[in-house]
């Protein structure tokens, strides 16, 4: 068996996206009246939301942190994993991004099983208990991932997921004067959960690269 990996390229990648699960009509309707709506399309690729689903599941996740809300698309999707009675505190500082996310969960099959909480991420999260959530999803503010990653070191269980979105820089990752104005801090952070050694972590090549890691 050879130790070597297959090169993936942009056509693999868009093999797999042709074989997950589309976004129902509902994640199909939200995502239109958010652009109307002037909110960005940068919510999770709806692979990274079908592995989130089967990693929640399979873990047997009941309390999710979510930090960065948007318009609630990854919230409804991991709300949906979830195993009964099970919960989603999701984290948002914009105002317009509140208000749409909670009028369209509200509309949702999951409404029961999430709350929008509104404030700055670093406020909120350092109001959570200790232990109280089974896994973390940070996908926000790059520059504050070592402070979120740093809460969610106390608020995820032991054996709990610690999840973050973007590990790919925008695909900028490998660049060395990258464009993107948050690109140098993911590429920072990609060291710094590198060398974390209270979390088993490792990068999934799927969207934008998602850091997926188990807190020991
Ligand atoms: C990439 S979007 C989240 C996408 C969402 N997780 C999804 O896939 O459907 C990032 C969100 O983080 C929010 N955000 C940015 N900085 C923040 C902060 N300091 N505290 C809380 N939310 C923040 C933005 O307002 C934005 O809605």
């Amino acid at each position: 068996m050879s130790s070597q990996s297959s090169t993936v390229t942009a056509a693999h990648f868009d093999y797999i996206a042709r074989r997950t699960r589309a976004d129902d009509p509902f994640l199909v309707e939200l995502k239109a009246a958010a652009s109307a709506r002037g909110i960005p399309a940068i919510w999770i690729a709806p692979e990274q939301a079908a592995f989130l689903r089967i990693l929640l599941a399979a873990s047997k996740v009941r309390e999710v942190v979510e930090v960065g809300t948007l318009a609630g698309y990854s919230a409804i999707q991991m709300a949906r994993a979830l195993t009964g009675g099970g919960r989603v505190r999701t984290i948002d500082l914009e105002p317009a991004h509140v208000q749409f996310a909670r009028e369209w969960i509200a509309k949702s099959d999951v409404a029961e099983r999430i709350t929008v909480i509104e404030g700055r991420a670093r406020d909120v999260l350092a109001t959570f208990a200790s232990n109280s959530a089974d896994a973390a999803f940070l996908d926000a503010d790059k520059s504050n991932y070592p402070l979120y990653l740093e809460e969610s070191l106390r608020i995820v269980k032991p054996g709990g997921l610690v999840l973050v979105d973007n590990a790919f820089a925008f695909g900028q990752v490998l660049e060395a004067h990258p464009r993107d104005r948050e690109a140098p801090a993911i590429q920072r952070f990609n060291e710094l959960m590198a060398r974390e050694t209270r979390l088993e972590s490792v990068i999934v090549p799927l969207g934008d690269g998602l850091w997926v890691a188990v807190k020991r």
